[in-house]
């Protein structure tokens, strides 16, 4: 699969995918968010690969948002494409069924944040800046940021920054839940991978029931959550990973999970 603006990597069961428009700031272009769509639908079948790392190329940015020389075309009709295509990629994202870590090395800006926020795990360098300044464009996030945002973090303050456009420093952002850590800049990579590397090592069926029932049973009634979680959870009885995780416990051991 050759793509133009994004690089897809498998290393065994981890892939790591990257926006690769660094001259541009990573701008997400249509293009871009195409290959995108086609590079998650590849690793959503893919049966080797369990846990995912979106990045954004150059070390200054994740994607700084919508390419706005694109944007700055879009009128009624194609503007809900425009937006569509972006929920379908974020959709895409947060629906993978496999954990994708969000590596934040700076800017996360409208698209790139809502990017970012469809992805499982948010971890951000201490240069991250993450926010949605699409009013100061006269517009609204499309991606789903208003949305997402307002599930994150509390939703008086999703309301301030889709309204102000304010931009977040990664430690205001990690206070308010916007992301999961931060670390050093140069130590960006190595926590990505630590964190890539425990979920790895965690039973595949278990951890997408976990994202399954998160994301979903917050979406419905408590009830219907708990009912959702009691039938996952059933689920996770009958694999051969939960066994082995008792019996590891059992025997004083480290458990080997298998998928199974
Ligand atoms: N769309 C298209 N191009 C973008 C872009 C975007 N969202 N963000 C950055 N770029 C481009 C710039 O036009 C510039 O290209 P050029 O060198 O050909 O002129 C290049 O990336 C570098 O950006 P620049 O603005 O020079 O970098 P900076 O460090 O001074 O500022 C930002 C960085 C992120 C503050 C600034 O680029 C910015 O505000 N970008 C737009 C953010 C935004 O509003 N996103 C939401 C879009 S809906």
């Amino acid at each position: 699969m050759s793509f133009e603006n994004i690089i897809l990597e498998k290393t065994g069961r981890l892939a790591r995918v990257v926006i690769n428009r660094p001259d541009k700031l990573n701008a997400l272009n249509i293009k871009t968010v195409l290959e995108l769509i086609e590079a998650f639908t590849e690793l959503k079948g893919d049966a080797e690969t369990a846990v995912v790392i979106l990045e954004g190329a150059g070390g200054k940015s994740f994607a700084a948002g919508a390419d706005i020389a694109e944007l700055a075309r879009q009128g009624l009709l194609n503007g809900k494409e425009f937006s569509e295509r972006g929920h379908r990629l974020c959709n895409l994202i947060e629906n993978l069924g496999k954990p994708v870590i969000a590596s934040i090395g700076g800017f996360a800006l409208g698209g790139g944040c809502e990017i970012a926020m469809a992805c499982t795990l948010r971890i951000a360098s201490e240069k991250a800046k993450l926010g949605q300044p699409e009013i100061n464009l006269g517009t609204i996030p499309g991606y789903g940021g208003t949305q997402r945002m307002a599930r994150l973090i509390p939703r008086g303050v999703a309301m301030e920054l889709v309204l102000t456009g304010r931009v977040l420093k990664a430690e205001e952002a990690l206070s308010l839940g916007l992301v999961n850590r931060v670390v050093p800049h140069e130590e960006l990579d190595r926590a990505v991978r630590e964190m890539a590397e425990m979920l790895l090592a965690k039973p595949p069926f278990a951890l997408k029931a976990n994202m399954e029932a998160v994301l979903h049973g917050s979406e419905v009634s408590f009830e219907e959550g708990c009912r959702l979680e009691t039938n996952l959870f059933a689920i996770t009885c009958g694999t051969e990973d939960m066994k082995e995780g008792m019996q590891a416990f059992l025997e004083k051991r480290e458990a080997k999970f298998t998928g199974k």
